[in-house]
């Protein structure tokens, strides 16, 4: 059956692979949305301060653990934030336990909670020569943050400045270009052959910079990278839609209460957890290729992470119109829910 008539998909169960859990009570609000559909997520150590070290990474799994609703099942996959002065041992040792999965790049100042991150990648070659040899990914946040170089461009530049040497320097570490949000980026991935992969957020296969900026600004609609102009959009719902095992789904949902956002100088950070899959399906289904869905979503990122996909599985079932709350209470205070202002008529059947 052609996918346009299908009005249900049961797929594997689908992962997250680049997510923002948050700590305390931030943590134990936004878990349960996460947990719901996806059985792991790659977590991201931006906290603060932030998880370095293979002990706080631990620390930090047994928090989210502790905080999962009762009977869910779950799998938070732990990531390393790498600093200029991360012991490359302490990074072996963590992949050898199976405390963490990867290491996030942060180019420091690049985004949220960033200080600590990288200025100078020579002074983590060690780190990453060690990763290379054990096959430990490393995540990186592509964009520049120099001050010189347009808001717009600075995924483009890094690609030119650091992916492109550093790959050459270091052909064995396997690298996800976290959140990519252009058309170069997507050109690039598509280019290499080996070691490459990317993740595509929810967000970022929906809305373009006027989402954010025409007729007001709508600050729940600004994340970093920013979203880009139309064509870089309609750029990464092919390269989604395409089946290519380079691309998969990282949500990059990123909560932050509306008094942080809604500010002269606000938080980056969209928080789609709760109606991600939903949101996924329109855009597949929009574009006659539903069934890639499960490539996406949950066949590609395994594939990448040398993990076996979940043998579980969750069915997509098209309908009337799916109700989802705007907003959900925190006990830090509100998180307004992505909107991505039309209809969505796909639930999910657990
Ligand atoms: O929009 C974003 N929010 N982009 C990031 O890179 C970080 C994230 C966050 O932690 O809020
Ligand atoms: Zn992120």
């Amino acid at each position: 059956m052609p996918d346009r008539h299908l009005t249900s998909l049961t797929i594997r169960r689908p992962d997250d692979w680049h997510l923002h859990l948050r700590d305390g009570a931030m943590l134990k609000a936004v878990l349960p949305e996460t947990a719901r559909h996806f059985a792991r997520a790659i977590v991201m150590p931006n906290l603060v301060p932030p998880v370095v070290t293979s002990a706080q990474a631990l620390a930090y799994r047994e928090r989210i653990m502790a905080a999962l609703p009762p009977g869910a099942k779950f799998q938070p996959l732990m990531t390393l934030y790498l600093t200029e002065t991360t012991d490359p041992e302490d990074v072996r040792e963590a992949y050898a336990a199976g405390i963490a999965t990867a290491v996030k790049l942060y180019p420091a100042g690049a985004t949220t909670n960033s200080d600590s991150g990288v200025r100078e990648i020579e002074k983590v070659r060690a780190v990453l020569d060690v990763m290379a040899e054990i096959g430990m990914p490393l995540c990186i946040h592509g964009e520049v943050t120099d001050h010189d170089v347009d808001i717009f461009d600075r995924e483009a530049v890094f690609i030119d400045r650091v992916m492109k040497p550093l790959r050459k320097k270091v052909p064995d570490l396997r690298i996800v270009m976290e959140h990519v949000t252009t058309q170069d980026a997507v050109d690039y991935v598509r280019d290499s052959n080996k070691n490459l992969g990317a993740t595509i957020t929810t967000h970022h296969l929906i809305i373009n910079r006027n989402h954010i900026l025409a007729g007001g600004i709508k600050p729940h609609f600004y994340c970093l990278p920013v979203a880009k102009r139309e064509a870089h959009r309609v750029a990464l719902v092919q390269a989604a839609i395409s089946g290519d095992k380079r691309f998969f789904l990282g949500t990059d949902s990123a909560p932050h209460t509306d008094p942080n956002k809604l500010q002269a100088c606000g938080c980056a950070g969209i928080f789609s957890a709760p109606n991600t899959m939903s949101c996924l399906a329109e855009v597949f289904d929009a574009a006659g290729r539903i069934r890639k869905i499960e490539d996406f979503a949950s066949l590609n990122g395994p594939l990448f992470y040398g993990l076996p996909p979940n043998e579980d599985t969750i069915t997509l079932i098209k309908g009337d119109p799916v109700t989802y709350p705007a907003q959900i209470a925190t006990g830090d205070g509100p998180v307004t829910v992505f909107d991505p202002g039309f209809d969505l008529h796909w639930r999910v059947v657990d």
